[in-house]
Order: C-alpha cells, then structure tokens, then sequence
C-alpha cells in the first residue's frame, strides 16, 4: 500500500518514523505493507535519507495512482483544505492531524470520502495520541452523550501545573513550554484556548451529529490566570485547569472553552504537565475517561499511522461517519448555567454584606492580602455579569468559573 506524506516536520518525521519502527506488526495489523514513496516539502533535506523521497509539486501525488492513501500533517487550512479535497475525489483516503481543517470542513470532507467510496481519517487532530474519535465514532455508538470535558491542549496543561507546582508566573513558564516544543508556532493558539476551541468542536460534532461550529464556542484562555489564583485553588481543595466541554444542559446543547476551578476528587484534576485526558458521559455506559499525551511528535504520529493501518484495512469501504453538515444552534451564552468564583480588592467592612445582598447566598473563601474572595450559586451567565456589574466601584481581581 502507497503512502504520500504531505509535510515533513514534527509530525510528518514521526509518521516515517513509526512506520519504519514498527513496519512488522504494522504490515500484520495492515494486512499489507505499508510504503512512504513520496514525502511532500517545501524544504531539501540533504543530510537525510528522506531526500530521495521529497517532491515538491503535489501533482505528482495527486496524478501517481499507485497512491492510494494520503497522510498531511502540516496544519493549517490552505493549502490542506484543497489538497484533501482534490484526494479524496481522485479516490485516495486522506489522514490528517490538521484540527484547523477538521474544524471547518470536516462535515464537507467526510461527505466527499463517503461519495467517492474512500475514507477521510483524523484521530490525531484532538488529544495528539490519544484514541477519541474512534471511540465515539465506532465504540460508544449505543450511548447518548450527554457530555464530553477534556484537557484538550498540552500546553496550557503543562502551563498550568508548572504555575501550581512550583509557583511560577504564566509568562515565565510559556517560555519554557515554548523551548521543549509544546506551544504552537502562534502561542495565542495554545494560551487563547483556540486550539482546544476546535478540538472541543470537532468532538461535539461528532458526539452529536451534526456541525457545531467553532466560531460559536465561547473561548477564555488561561492568560488573566495569576499565581494567587493558585493560591486560592489550593485552599478550596481544587485545581485549575483549561476545559473544553460541551454538555446537554435543559434541551439545549452549550459549549465552552474556559479556565476551570475543579475539585481534586475529579478524574480530570490528576491529569499533569503536557497529558491530556477527555471524559465522556454516556446515557448508559456513564462514566469513560481517555488518557494520554496529546501532543508530541511520536505520540501524535501514532495516531496518524493507525489511521493510515485503517484507511489499508478499509480499501473500498467508506468508514460511517455521523457528522452532517447542518449547524447546530447552541445555547446561547448568557443563558448556560455556572457558579463563579470571585476574587474583590480591598474588602472594606461590609464588602460581604453588599456581596450577599446583590449575589444572595454565597460561599465566603478565605481571603489573601485583605481581600473578599466567594463562590457563587450556580446561576446564569447573564444574571452573573448583571451582578458583578452592581459591584463595578470594587476591583475584580479574577473571576473564573467552578465545576459542578
Ligand atoms: N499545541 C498543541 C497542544 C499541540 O499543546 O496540545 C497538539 O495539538
């Protein structure tokens, strides 16, 4: 079986490198071998073995027929968008770890694999290594989710922990994430959590069938998050941690990127450094957790060749995948339901009574360097910001949402 490689950077060098590593059991599971015989580049690569493989020009990809799937792993919309469509109409599966495309054309993409008899394949667009879109598309197919949470950036994780860990600030261990290869090129994709926006939007399209677009998820990234917000954490017995969720709430469907206070008793708060883990609830399985890495060279290269083992297995048979194009119109944010946490400057003498007034009961925390901090009943968003709004000649100091 023929494979083209479009890009050879992190991943596109794991792919070869997975497949090279393990061409023996990868040719069992297969039921074939399993060829590289073009490596799509801009670049030369002289000092490598790989050279005689790269090409330039994507016609030649495109117009070989002995090419019968396609594995990109170069990110971004253009020239992928073109490239995946221009293969899957030729009848070449296509395998990508490119969550950009699959967010905005995955819908489009799976009905063209669907009507040319060929497969359109993108386990590593979310959770890097981890196995989640197989899942939802072939095992848990008896449930209704009602929910799907996930640390879905390795990144803001690994951020996140560091800043718990060792009390350092967000600025000086981004650096850090940076150097050993986690962040994006753009870190505004990692710490803006648009990078978890479209991995959270691909699962919830799948997990309900039909398109929920990205653009519509409400997004906060975990920039405004301070060290004394982990001070804070800690003393509610909690951690923070950067979420995608989309959940059934009322018979609505809302979802949402955001920095998240959790309980330690939640299976997500273990999950460390540059780990990932999705949870998914089921209307009859109940409680599923998927762990792993996700992101990584090696570990998201995994994912791309057990799709390419896949796209082999399944010659001439096109994988079903629910995922159709109409939008899903979701909750609208203001009426998704949430407690907050709260943290007020200078509490004066009777800072809490006015707080208990305007929010009614809420649960006081105890407070650093004089001031108010409390968490909120769970009420609606909008009703949230009107109150925090009647204290608008106090300081807020941050305000971040708790998991129920
Ligand atoms: N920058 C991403 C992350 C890579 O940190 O999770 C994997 O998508």
């Amino acid at each position: 079986m023929k494979v083209a490689l479009l890009g050879y950077g992190t991943v596109g060098s794991g792919v070869v490198e997975v497949i090279r590593s393990n061409s023996e059991s990868i040719e069992k599971r297969a039921g074939k071998p399993i060829e590289i015989k073009y490596v799509l580049d801009l670049r030369d690569f002289p000092n490598d073995p790989i050279n005689e493989l790269i090409v330039h020009d994507f016609n030649v990809i495109l117009e070989d027929e002995e090419v019968e799937i396609v594995a990109e792993a170069m990110g971004g919309i253009n020239p992928a968008y073109n490239f995946a469509k221009a293969c899957l109409e030729k009848g070449k599966s296509y395998v990508t770890s490119n969550k950009e495309l699959v967010a905005l054309h995955g819908a489009e993409l799976l009905e063209i694999a669907r009507i040319h008899n060929v497969n359109f394949l993108f386990e590593a667009s979310v959770g890097g290594g981890i196995p989640i879109i197989r899942p939802l598309n072939q095992s848990i197919t008896a449930d209704e989710i009602n929910e799907i949470t996930g640390i879905l950036n390795g990144t803001t994780n690994y951020i996140l922990t560091k800043m718990k860990d060792e009390g350092r600030t967000f600025e000086d261990v981004l650096k850090e994430a940076q150097e050993l290869g986690y962040a994006e090129k753009n870190p505004a994709a990692d710490v803006e959590g648009y990078d978890a926006c479209r991995k959270i939007a691909i699962l919830s399209s799948l997990a309900f069938g039909e398109h929920v677009n990205f653009e519509d998820i409400p997004t906060e990234g975990i920039t405004k998050i301070t060290k004394e917000d982990m001070v804070y954490a800690e003393k509610m017995n909690c951690v923070i941690k950067l979420l995608g969720t989309c959940q059934r709430q009322d018979d609505n469907v809302f979802a949402r990127v955001s920095p998240m206070l959790i309980s330690k008793s939640h299976p997500l708060a273990m999950v460390n450094d540059v780990f990932n883990a999705i949870f998914v609830k089921g209307n009859m399985v109940d409680d599923l957790m998927f762990y792993g890495k996700g992101a990584g060279k090696l570990p998201t290269a995994s994912a791309v060749v057990a799709d390419i083992v896949d796209a082999a297995k399944h010659k001439g048979t096109n994988i079903m995948t629910i995922w159709n194009r109409e939008k899903i119109d979701l909750k609208a944010k203001e009426d998704v339901r949430v407690a907050y946490f709260v943290r007020l400057e200078n509490a004066d003498a009777g800072l809490g009574e006015r707080v208990n007034e305007i929010f009614g009961e809420v649960k006081q925390v105890e407070a650093l360097n004089g001031e108010y901090a409390f968490v909120t009943r769970v009420m609606k968003e909008k009703h949230f910001s009107e109150k925090l709004e009647a204290l608008s000649d106090v300081k807020v100091l941050s305000k971040i949402r708790v998991q129920e």
